[in-house]
């Protein structure tokens, strides 16, 4: 029997929103739940004029002393003050699901803030029942820490506790110390977590680093990289291979058992942040018997230079490792990351969009990407992400956390007072309302792509098939689903291309030019791509 990628998970578009930068309703220079209320028609009102995008994935919006803004939660059952209420989240979820929009949440369940109840139980003392709710190791006889892990933020993943004479690990900040998940409480209290946003009607969650949530029982050393000269000295967590630290076999039993409890709600989904270091390993994560996450975020294209044989080389590597009844995903910016008009240029934006919107996996766009947005420019005195504090401004991520761009208005339209990061270079022409009125924006541009995904079997669901071409320039695919047939080049060059195809067929209709300026039959020996160029064409018998 062949599976038939149809749910909406498979089908859908999700749109990852970073919640502080998005749209600030009460004038704190923050974002927050009811500025995504605001807008959510931005997003999709069921109409081609809007996004028309399926799903938010919200990065967390729970209490937090915001250390690592939000992925250091203090309460996993409440909304954080700055971005609202409880009350406000039902109507989000009311409000979106009225529009079709599903809500996902950021569950992270690696570590806890320190300021979390659990934690604060735990370090009391030795004896306390919440000690083993987190992980805590005896000094080396030298007083050193008792291996060598790093964490990914700088320095030890250690730190020693004066009270208890004892060390605690965490994988990031000191501040974000690891729960101990080899204990049943801990699994069980999480589970609740779950099921307590599952109940309010949430759609489905995304697992924050899902592979590092068990560690090595025996705590054995990692091993160091021979050549890591180029990594600062304070980055321990860059000079060693992880494979004792995250990654540990015994990390699939958890997340069976989360998509156990996702299955008795009907139709939930997992995604997961997953680094893996290999294909193979990345592959493990759907589980054995497809138990394990629906998606394990593929980051593959994140890392990759704009160049048409490398992205299909990894396209291509992406289907052949697929386990069969498995489905893929493309991830082509974050809040992680540099933004892709900054890393691959501006040049590129548009083809990236029709790549990201036509590829057989579901696509997650991050939110101003379908603008254009570049990364902001920060000074140092206005850093504030803890991973550029502590490892270099090169190493900062509020670049591309800068806020939304609503308007060309004073602060983009996303606030009224100055906003809690600097607002990115050229926002007056690199906006919404600038982009609604120009039919040939890039934001037109992801509507129409969407539009055509949504409304195209072969594009959201089809089989994909690379093309060989003439050209080394172009990526190339068909994809096809039942009789439907569409053929996708992409140009990433400066210059003008002429690919040449073995398609079978002689003539085709060009529905979309990344352009937005032409339509026409065109004959697939005879085809001219202007410079970053892509095109849609459906493909006639
Ligand atoms: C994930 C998040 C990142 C966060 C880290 C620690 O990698 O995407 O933003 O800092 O986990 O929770």
């Amino acid at each position: 029997m062949t599976a038939s990628y149809d749910k909406w998970w498979q089908t859908g578009v999700i749109y990852q929103i970073y919640p502080r930068s998005f749209m600030d309703s009460n004038g704190d220079g923050i974002g927050d739940l009811q500025g995504i209320i605001d807008k959510l028609d931005y997003l999709n009102n069921g109409t081609p004029d809007s996004l028309g995008i399926d799903a938010i994935w919200m990065n967390p919006i729970f209490p937090s002393p915001m250390a690592d803004f939000g992925y250091d939660i203090s309460d996993y059952r409440n909304v954080e003050a700055i971005f609202g209420d409880l009350t406000t989240f039902d109507r989000l979820i009311t409000q979106a699901h009225q529009r079709n929009i599903r809500i996902i949440l950021d569950f992270v369940p690696n570590h806890t803030s320190d300021q979390h109840p659990w934690f604060i139980e735990s370090r009391l003392s030795r004896d306390n029942p919440r000690r083993e709710w987190y992980i805590w190791r005896d000094a080396k006889s030298d007083g050193s820490p008792p291996n060598n892990w790093g964490s990914m933020f700088g320095g030890s993943a250690w730190s020693w506790d004066e009270e208890t004479s004892q060390y605690y690990l965490h994988l990031f900040l000191d501040k974000q110390p690891d729960l101990n998940w080899r204990n049943p409480q801990v699994q069980e209290a999480m589970s609740d977590v779950l099921r307590f946003w599952l109940d309010r009607g949430v759609d489905g969650f995304r697992m924050d680093v899902a592979s590092y949530i068990i560690k090595d029982d025996k705590f054995r050393d990692n091993p160091p990289i021979p050549k890591a000269e180029h990594v600062p000295s304070n980055d321990l967590w860059g000079q060693q291979e992880h494979i004792f630290d995250v990654h540990r076999p015994e990390v699939q039993d958890i997340l069976r058992q989360f998509r156990h409890l996702f299955d008795s709600y009907g139709d939930r989904i997992t995604i997961g942040e997953v680094w893996a270091e290999s294909r193979e390993q990345w592959a493990t994560y759907f589980g054995e018997k497809l138990d394990g996450l629906h998606l394990p975020f593929n980051f593959d294209l994140l890392f990759k230079p704009w160049d048409a044989q490398i992205i299909r080389e990894s396209v291509d590597e992406l289907e052949a490792i697929l386990p069969e009844g498995a489905w893929g995903n493309y991830v082509l910016g974050s809040h992680d990351v540099s933004r892709l008009a900054t890393r691959f240029g501006r040049r590129a934006v548009r083809v990236a969009a029709m790549l990201l919107l036509t590829l057989r996996g579901t696509p997650t766009i991050y939110m101003g990407e379908e603008l254009g947005m570049i990364d902001g420019v920060i000074s140092l005195d206005q850093i504030q992400d803890p991973q550029g504090l502590n490892l270099g401004a090169d190493r900062s991520r509020d670049v591309c956390r800068t806020p939304f761009q609503w308007s060309d208005d004073r602060y983009a339209g996303f606030s009224t007072v100055t906003p809690w990061l600097p607002i990115a270079d050229g926002y007056t022409t690199c906006n919404v309302k600038q982009q609604q009125d120009d039919a040939t924006s890039i934001l037109n541009l992801y509507k129409r792509l969407i539009d055509l995904r949504k409304n195209t079997p072969a594009l959201n669901r089809g089989i994909y098939q690379p093309i060989d071409s003439t050209s080394e320039n172009c990526f190339a695919y068909q994809r096809e689903y039942k009789d439907q047939q569409y053929l996708v080049i992409l140009n990433f060059s400066d210059v003008v291309q002429n690919p040449l195809f073995q398609t079978g067929q002689k003539n085709g209709e060009l529905v979309l030019s990344t352009e937005l300026d032409c339509q026409d039959t065109v004959e697939l020996n005879n085809i001219t791509l202007r410079a970053n160029e892509g095109v849609i064409i459906k493909m006639m018998k």
